[in-house]
């Protein structure tokens, strides 16, 4: 068990130093820094455009720590990909890989952070 935790923290380390890719505690993959800037613009735009360009709502509902605090990860992850049938809430799986989503998911908890200018 032990051997297990220190080789995930080996493996994560080094992934940091090739690329900025790196793994949740969990070991599932996170998307590369560069990845990370990309998936916050498309959120505040593409997302914000229903969701509102605060993510507070607006066709569709807010997306706040308040609001998604209590969701299981993976729920949150199948309502990005696939979509909420019979409302408008689109599947992004043509868009966003799982570790996207996922990625996605955790900052929306969190609260999701400001678009940076490259
Ligand atoms: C075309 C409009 C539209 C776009 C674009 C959109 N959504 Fe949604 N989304 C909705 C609507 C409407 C709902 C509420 C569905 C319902 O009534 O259950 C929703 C629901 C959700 C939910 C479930 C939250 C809850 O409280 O039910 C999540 C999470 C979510 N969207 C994330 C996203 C993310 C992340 C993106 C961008 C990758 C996105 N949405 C883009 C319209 C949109």
């Amino acid at each position: 068990m032990w051997v297990t935790l220190i080789r995930r923290m080996a493996l994560a380390g080094m992934a940091s130093l090739v690329g900025g890719a790196s793994m949740a505690s969990d070991g599932a993959p996170v998307p590369t820094t560069d990845r990370q800037a990309k998936l916050v613009r498309v959120v505040r735009q593409d997302c914000g455009s229903c969701h509102g360009m605060r993510l507070t709502g607006g066709l569709g509902t807010a997306l706040t720590p308040d609001q998604l605090r209590d969701w299981p990860v993976s729920s949150l992850v199948a309502v990005i990909l696939h979509g909420r049938p019979g409302t408008p809430m689109p599947g992004w799986k043509a868009m966003l890989s799982e570790a996207d989503a996922r990625w996605i998911a955790m900052q929306l908890q969190a609260g999701f952070p400001e678009e940076t200018n490259p």
